[in-house]
């Protein structure tokens, strides 16, 4: 796990773009996998920037989202479906039969998460998985105590999930109590792994998640035995980390092309 601390959310994020698209560069038939919530908007401006100014082209691309809300149709205005395409794929170049979302009215569930695990497969496994972080550890919509060897299936929302995320709806009653999500085991198989968590209501979470120990109390936890992860975290999400100063150390001293495939 390398833990990278920037000054700011913006400078994060950029960096988290740069991630994105070096990989789309180096491979243009990559598949990204994606996640939703307040802390991917600005990687996602930063995309559609490069797109629009450098060509950065996703016609080749696969996506796979990591989860959506069961019950809420595509159109749905606070479905990730919809957040998708307002965010990211309208403005880029991606072909529509290339993006997979979880679909929340899957008559059978059980057999629709089994196939979008076989689609991950088919499709090679995720070169790239954006994440973010709950409050209570979570990644995708794994939820404290989920195994750490899941795959994608139903789980129940937390009451203080289903707080956190009432901002994207009229009230918090209308929050869907069920979600599908891809496991942890699935995050896991991804070949790196790239985490944001900005804000000082992220502080103590990232703390437990970067130095505490493995524990599907804290699902985010598990990262710390995925091969190449990223955590890419702004100074106010920093506040708990106890090694804070080892972890810029690193950054710092990092031979010049380490920094480069990071920063340029
Ligand atoms: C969303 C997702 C969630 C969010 C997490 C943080 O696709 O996978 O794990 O990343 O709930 O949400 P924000 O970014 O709104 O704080």
């Amino acid at each position: 796990m390398e833990v990278i601390i920037k000054p700011t959310a913006g400078d994060a994020s950029l960096i988290a773009a740069k991630l994105i698209a070096r990989q789309i560069r180096h491979k243009p038939t990559s598949v990204l996998g994606l996640a939703t919530g307040n802390t991917p908007l600005d990687t996602y401006r930063h995309l559609v920037k490069m797109h629009q100014g450098e060509g950065l082209d996703f016609s080749r691309v696969t996506t796979f989202n990591l989860d959506e809300y069961v019950g809420l149709a595509p159109d749905h205005p606070a479905s990730y479906h919809s957040f998708m395409w307002e965010y990211l794929f309208k403005h880029v170049n991606i072909k529509p039969l290339q993006v997979n979302i979880p679909n929340g009215l899957a008559k059978n569930i059980p057999e629709h998460c089994r196939e979008y695990e076989d689609k991950i497969r088919a499709c090679g496994g995720i070169d790239i998985q954006l994440l973010g972080i709950g409050g209570d550890g979570h990644i995708g919509f794994n939820e404290p105590c989920s195994s750490l060897s899941s795959r994608t299936r139903i789980k129940t929302l937390t009451r203080r999930t289903i707080q956190d995320n009432s901002t994207f709806f009229d009230s918090a009653e209308q929050v869907p109590l069920h979600v599908l999500t891809m496991g942890i085991g699935t995050i896991m198989d991804s070949r790196s792994c790239v985490l944001l968590a900005f804000g000082t209501r992220k502080a103590e979470i990232v703390a437990k998640m970067v130095e505490g120990p493995i524990s599907a109390m804290v699902p985010a936890s598990a990262l710390q035995w995925h091969e190449k992860t990223t955590v890419l975290i702004d100074e106010e999400a920093s506040g708990k980390l106890t090694r804070k100063d080892y972890y810029q150390w690193v950054y710092q001293n990092k031979p010049a092309w380490q920094t480069a495939e990071i920063e340029s």
